[in-house]
């Protein structure tokens, strides 16, 4: 298959990528932008996974408990694993967590400009 071929056959929905079958098991995860897009996503997929705490880190505490609510909508998640979270957080992390074993720092958008 050419290179166009290939490119525009990967913009249809029949080739989803596979599913990540890493373990997570007993692990502790932040995510920041976790209230939208990839990061709202990885979250449904580290549930998935089994991680055991799940720290969804947003700027805005009202999306990031929505966030929590579309992640246990949509996963067989026990309620004590999803923790929404603001910018706080990051005092709480040093005085209260045991453990962080992953911090997926998806936070950001892609803007034109270079400024
Ligand atoms: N989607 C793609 O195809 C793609 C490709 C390459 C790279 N990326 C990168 O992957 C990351 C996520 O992309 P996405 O498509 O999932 O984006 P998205 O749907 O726009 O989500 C961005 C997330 O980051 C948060 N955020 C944005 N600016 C922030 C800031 N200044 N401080 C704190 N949080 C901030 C947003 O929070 P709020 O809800 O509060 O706005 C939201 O939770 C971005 O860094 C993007 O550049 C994406």
């Amino acid at each position: 298959m050419s290179f166009l071929a290939a490119f525009i056959d990967r913009q249809f929905i029949h080739n989803k990528p596979p599913l990540p079958t890493a373990s997570f098991k007993g692990q502790t995860i932040i995510v920041t932008g976790a209230s939208s897009g990839l990061g709202l996503e990885a979250c449904k997929h580290l549930v998935r996974m089994g991680a055991s705490q799940i720290i969804l880190a947003c700027r805005n505490i009202d999306k990031a408990n929505t966030a929590v609510k579309s992640v246990q909508a949509t996963t067989t998640c026990p309620s004590n694993v999803l923790k929404a979270s603001v910018l706080a957080f990051s005092d709480r992390v040093k005085a209260k967590l045991p453990r962080v074993d992953v911090v997926l720092a998806n936070a950001g958008l892609h803007t034109l400009s270079s400024k």
